[in-house]
């Protein structure tokens, strides 16, 4: 892994988020990624910042929660469609998703999250706010949208500690 500046890849990654990113975490011995479609880089408190958005039902909610932090592995160039859908459809309540996607575990360098050797772009996060949603102030029309059955996100504010693009 190289280390970069967090936004050196900043286009290709906000395209690439729409698609799908892996959000990875580990609390204890527990590890586990899931796929997201929505995330934040930018500056807020004067510190580079990336946010991500999860859904109180995911099982990567009760781990970032507890560990305060996370990383982000991004796949570029359309690679990882596969895993991308396992992941975001699998909960790691029932699979070990590191596993059955065959990806290489690499030790985080600022965190003891571990970051996906398959992927292009990593960030390492530490949580420095997080914000549950507050449902009396949602738009209508996203409410009407995504929280019919009250399963709501919350917002994870994590500095970004390190920005790493593998070695190829
Ligand atoms: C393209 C895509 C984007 C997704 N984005 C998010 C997201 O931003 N936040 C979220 O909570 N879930 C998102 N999901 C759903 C989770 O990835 C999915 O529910 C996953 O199985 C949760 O895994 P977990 O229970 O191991 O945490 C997304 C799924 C897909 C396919």
């Amino acid at each position: 892994m190289k280390e970069v500046k967090f936004n050196e890849y900043a286009k290709d990654v906000v395209e690439q988020i729409g698609k799908g990113a892996f959000l990875n975490t580990k609390y204890h011995d527990k590890k586990n990624t899931m796929t997201i479609g929505w995330g934040n880089m930018g500056i807020i408190w004067g510190k580079p910042v990336f946010t991500v958005a999860v859904r109180y039902s995911r099982h990567t909610y009760e781990l970032i929660d507890k560990a305060g932090e996370f990383s982000i592995s991004v796949p570029l160039s359309g690679n990882l469609k596969k895993e991308l859908g396992f992941c975001g459809s699998k909960s790691g309540r029932d699979f070990d998703k590191f596993k059955e996607c065959g990806f290489t575990e690499v030790k985080g360098q600022k965190t003891n999250t571990p970051l996906i050797g398959e992927c292009d772009i990593h960030y390492e996060c530490k949580v420095v706010y997080k914000q549950a949603m507050e449902p009396a102030l949602i738009d209508k029309s996203i409410d009407d949208k995504f929280y019919t059955n009250n399963d709501f996100h919350v917002l994870y504010y994590g500095e970004i500690v390190g920005c790493y693009e593998t070695s190829k």
